[in-house]
């Protein structure tokens, strides 16, 4: 979970030559895994929104990934990579007649429908372009607890903008336009799950319903996309996924209800393990009994925790010998919000030395809130046996106030 010696040593690198917080991707690590994932009886596409950096796009790219993407933002960076967009699959609870015409337009064909207003404007945009969208009814399944029981950034139980019950997509609640081809149906409503055998429970709990309205538009070898929701460990005690079971879930998934394939978008544990966020102590205090390391970062370069209440893991960048002690650790932002976790490191830490918080490849640095306080934007930058590479050189307040 945390850095190998490899990666200790390019970090120490890195951070010579950075003289603010930066993020720092490793791609020889990110291929190996990506490669490890093709064993899936699923097509894979990536959740672009878990990171949108062109690297990490090129690197799921070579690996034969499909792009599942939210916004004319993440699908023009797709684009820019030389994707091609029989590639790309659209998702999110906006996609206004603007959005629609765009993704049209620039060669996008599969959507997931969120909402009946999404498929009339879908459906007229067919109609004057002449072309024959794929599509699938996103549903949202009521659920009386949550399987992990944790704060769940998707919803989970609650009700929410993604998608529609299965009834409102019943063919006696729904009409569907001529122009579409309809391929099956989306449902995903958990994230981080690092259980597999409740992963496979909540594939099961939800297949009778999807099934039923797969029989009722009488779909032969129908798609069901589960969406993403694999976990990565964030904590030290924390055991990884079992893929192998996840595999083996997916298979009987499909033979049991005689699909034609299973889909799956994933984001966290695509990438996640493979990224590094750096950030330099500012301060090291007491107060009222607690040890702080403030350090120059924070929320703004990295927000999830304080989204979800759980901390990244962190370790020192030099190894020290000195005792564990716990820090509750700050970042430069005037709210008590921005608490990066409490988490043991060495005692003796001092101003200037940089902290390294790992499995932060996902929904890091875009998932954040830069500007507030105007502090500086992070770099961007990856390492590989070609070197490191700076994507984007950290940035001040001036390049993006007006
Ligand atoms: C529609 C959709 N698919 C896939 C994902 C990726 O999820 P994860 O990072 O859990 O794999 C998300 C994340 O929010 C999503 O909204």
């Amino acid at each position: 979970m945390g850095m190998t010696k490899q990666v200790r040593k390019t970090l120490q690198l890195a951070s010579k030559q950075q003289s603010h917080s930066f993020y720092a991707y490793d791609l020889d690590g990110l291929d190996q895994h990506l490669a490890d994932l093709a064993s899936a009886p699923a097509k894979l596409w990536y959740a672009v929104k878990a990171n949108p950096l062109s690297a990490i796009i090129q690197a799921l790219d070579a690996r034969g990934f499909g792009f599942d993407v939210a916004s004319v933002g993440e699908l023009k960076q797709v684009l820019a990579q030389g994707v091609d967009p029989a590639r790309i699959l659209n998702t999110g609870p906006v996609k206004t007649p603007d959005h629609l015409a765009e993704f049209v337009e620039l060669g996008v064909r599969i959507f997931v429908l969120e909402s009946h207003q999404q498929a009339d404007d879908l459906a007229r945009i067919a109609r004057a372009r002449q072309i024959r969208p794929q599509v699938l009814l996103r549903v949202q399944l009521p659920w009386t607890k949550d399987p992990e029981e944790k704060i769940n950034v998707l919803g989970g139980s609650s009700p929410t903008p993604f998608g529609l019950t299965p009834e409102q997509w019943m063919p006696d609640a729904f009409t569907l336009p001529n122009e579409f081809e309809l391929l099956g149906v989306h449902c995903f409503q958990w994230g981080n799950i690092l259980c597999a055998e409740t992963l496979l429970q909540t594939w099961q709990a939800a297949m009778p319903k999807l099934a039923s309205l797969l029989d009722a538009w009488q779909i032969s070898a129908p798609v069901v996309d589960l969406g993403g929701g694999l976990g990565i460990p964030y904590a030290e005690q924390q055991q990884e996924l079992d893929w192998q079971r996840v595999c083996q879930g997916l298979a009987q998934l499909k033979s049991q209800y005689q699909l034609g394939e299973c889909w799956m978008e994933l984001g966290r544990y695509a990438v996640g393990p493979y990224g590094y966020y750096a950030s330099k102590i500012a301060d090291i205090k007491d107060n009222q009994g607690v040890r702080f390391a403030v350090i120059e970062g924070g929320s703004q370069h990295l927000l999830r925790p304080a989204l979800t209440e759980q901390a990244f893991p962190v370790e020192a960048l030099q190894s020290s010998d000195s005792p564990l002690t716990s820090y509750q650790i700050h970042g430069a932002l005037c709210t008590g919000l921005d608490c990066l976790g409490c988490l043991p490191l060495p005692d003796n830490l001092q101003q200037g030395e940089w902290l390294i918080f790992s499995q932060a490849g996902a929904y890091g640095f875009t998932e954040s809130m830069p500007y507030f306080l105007c502090h500086t934007l992070p770099a961007e930058l990856t390492f590989s046996k070609s070197g490191i590479e700076v994507l984007r050189p950290s940035s001040p307040a001036s390049h993006y106030l007006a």
